[in-house]
């Protein structure tokens, strides 16, 4: 343990997601014993799709889906079918691999227009995920990290969205100027559990600087990622961990 944060090293990025796996498996078990349904906010990108896919490839029957309720950290303002399409690389790596009722499969409307949906995804959340603090409490949410620093899509350009006050914002790329939605910072923060997969050498640099250093400058999103009562873990693999000194 770091301060109040968990850290993780995996030889390989396979290693983590098959220990990530085995984590969201216990994390869903134990829920389904409380009859409440587990509410997980996952993320796009590339790096979580191992995961899914030792999630849809190994343990597709494993999990009792219909008490898990899946939505997405943030979404990129395209249609499903368009290869930046979060939803649509989680499609295919596990949900078409899965049976879990389409009710529970929360997506964001990427082709809609953003400022509706943001609105409209945050009325969408509230109708499933419990509210403590006045926010949304999710009970797991998977974090990625940029290079830059960014999480979800709150990027160094756009860190008001830290505090923002709503559930979900509108957010834009600061390089390529795509148009997302995002869960705000507070919503992030105020989860049960909230878990940061990180690999690559490329990120190495970034991720000794919030975790040995704790980002003095709060330059970097990531690093303002404190949930207030839950718990924050960090799974790594060797190459994005391989700067860290402190653990
Ligand atoms: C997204 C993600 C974003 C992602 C990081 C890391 O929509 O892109 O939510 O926050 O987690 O950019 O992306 P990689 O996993 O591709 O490195």
């Amino acid at each position: 343990m770091t301060g109040n944060k968990q850290i993780m090293i995996f030889k390989t990025p396979e290693d983590l997601a098959e220990e990530l796996a085995k984590k969201f498996l216990l994390l869903v078990s134990e829920k389904d014993k409380t009859g409440t349904p587990f509410t997980t906010a996952i993320s796009g990108g590339s790096t979580p799709k191992l995961f899914f896919s030792i999630i849809g490839n190994r343990y597709p029957d494993i999990i009792k889906w219909d008490n898990v309720h899946f939505f997405w950290v943030d979404e990129r303002c395209v249609p499903p079918s368009d290869i930046e399409s979060n939803f649509g690389m989680t499609k295919e790596m596990l949900l078409s691999k899965i049976w879990i009722p389409e009710d529970n499969v929360h997506r964001i409307i990427g082709e809609a227009d953003s400022e509706k949906e943001a609105e409209r995804y945050s009325q969408e959340i509230c109708r499933t995920v419990p509210l403590r603090n006045g926010f949304p409490c999710f009970d797991l949410i998977l974090l990625g990290m940029g290079e830059d620093g960014h999480t979800a899509s709150i990027f160094p350009s756009n860190k008001y969205l830290l505090e923002s006050r709503k559930i979900c914002a509108t957010s834009v790329h600061p390089i390529t100027g795509q148009v997302r939605i995002t869960l705000t910072g507070p919503v992030i923060n105020n989860a049960r559990q909230i878990i940061f997969m990180v690999t690559g050498k490329k990120k190495s640099a970034v991720l000794q600087k919030i975790i040995d250093e704790g980002d003095p400058s709060e330059q970097f999103p990531a690093a303002r990622v404190k949930p207030l009562n839950g718990t924050l873990e960090w799974y790594l693999d060797a190459e994005a961990g391989s700067l860290l000194k402190g653990i």
